[in-house]
């Protein structure tokens, strides 16, 4: 029982990609990476990394012959919202073309397990105190609409071709299980204020003046060795047959964090206290986006474990190790 993990080099895939081959699980698993955002120093050396794209046709043929996949992990994607603004096209033939291409190889090759990585970015900005998979999805960025439309394919895929189907839906993602795992783009807050601080500059606040306690926006943050072990979860699930069609499933903590309270724990773990700076709200941001991490318990029988300071914690350790200090600090 096999499991092929597409994206497997990348930040989240890595850490999925240890947590099926930890000691205890020893998942076999196989990756499949372009390396176009992905590192293979990342995964441990006993894991085979197939350098390609999700879209291969033919490498899919191939991979899941010769490894006898019968569960696929996709992951592979491009993530960056205002990138996706910028070149809706390109990312709606990235991220939905390969997996058009990816689901037909699965049906093929007689695969019936498959978990897809969604995202909150599908609800768009809901005006709710907790988001439910029941809440109405309305996507505010062409990332968010592949996201959507790929679980729309994902479902009507599995059903066509038997394929049992896993959409999870992450909240926002921070911190790694070991420093040299860490992400390192700079495209979530977390990074975002580390990098500011590492320039000498102060982290920026966009808006304190949004409906919520402290004014600023409050997010639902969830460790990413939590999230990974959503994932072998679902993967069980999968195994067991314990899913039955399709199941969506957000993937957070079911917390409120805001972004000045985040930007404390920061300014703690780093020793750098400096005030941040508010600017103008960006437009399009919603004010809170908190998961219902019900479901997740309910289905998976999975909870987030790990708290926001272990997040900020670790990730400030990879950081140093991606970035290193600004001079003149102490070790
Ligand atoms: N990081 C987040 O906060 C977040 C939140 C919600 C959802 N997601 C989703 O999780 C998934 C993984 O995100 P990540 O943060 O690890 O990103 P990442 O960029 O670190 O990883 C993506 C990996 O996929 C590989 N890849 C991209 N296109 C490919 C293709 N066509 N064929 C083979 N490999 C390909 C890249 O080389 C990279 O290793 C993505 O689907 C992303 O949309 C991420």
């Amino acid at each position: 029982m096999t499991w092929l993990i597409t994206g497997g080099a990348g930040y989240i895939g890595a850490h999925v990609t240890r947590a099926m081959t930890d000691a205890g699980e020893r998942v076999p698993v196989v990756v499949l990476d372009d390396l176009s955002a992905g590192v293979p120093a990342r995964l441990p050396a006993e894991v085979p990394v197939v350098q390609g794209s999700a879209r291969d046709a033919a490498l899919l043929k191939r991979v899941c012959a010769e490894h006898a996949v019968t569960g696929v992990v996709h992951l592979a994607a491009r993530k960056q919202v205002a990138e996706s603004v910028a070149r809706p096209t390109y990312y709606y033939e990235e991220n939905l073309g390969t997996l058009a291409t990816l689901l037909e190889a699965v049906a093929e090759a007689g695969i019936t397990r498959f978990l897809f990585s969604s995202s909150a970015a599908v609800y768009g900005n809901p005006d709710v105190e907790l988001i439910t998979e029941d809440t109405p999805c309305a996507p505010v960025n062409p990332y968010g609409e592949t996201k959507l439309a790929g679980e729309w394919l994902v479902r009507a895929a599995g059903r066509a071709h038997g394929i049992s189907t896993v959409c999870l839906r992450y909240f926002n993602v921070a911190g790694a299980a070991a420093p040299e795992l860490a992400d390192t783009g700079v495209f979530n807050i977390v990074p975002m204020v580390f990098d500011r601080l590492t320039r000498d500059e102060a982290p920026r606040i966009f808006g304190d003046d949004h409906p919520t306690p402290d004014g600023t926006c409050v997010r639902d943050y969830i460790h990413v060795a939590d999230l990974a072990e959503a994932h072998l979860a679902a993967a069980r699930r999968l195994s067991e047959g314990a899913v039955r069609g399709d199941l969506t499933v957000n993937i957070g903590r079911g917390e409120g964090v805001s972004v000045r309270e985040l930007i404390k724990v920061i300014g703690e773990v780093s020793g750098d206290r400096r005030a941040p700076v508010v600017e103008a709200r960006r437009p399009g941001d919603a004010p809170r986006a908190v998961a219902s991490a019900a479901r997740a318990a309910e289905t998976l029988g999975w909870r987030a474990r790990r708290e926001v300071r272990e997040m900020v914690e670790s990730a400030w350790r990879g950081w140093l190790l991606h970035h290193g200090r600004r001079s003149g600090d102490r070790p």
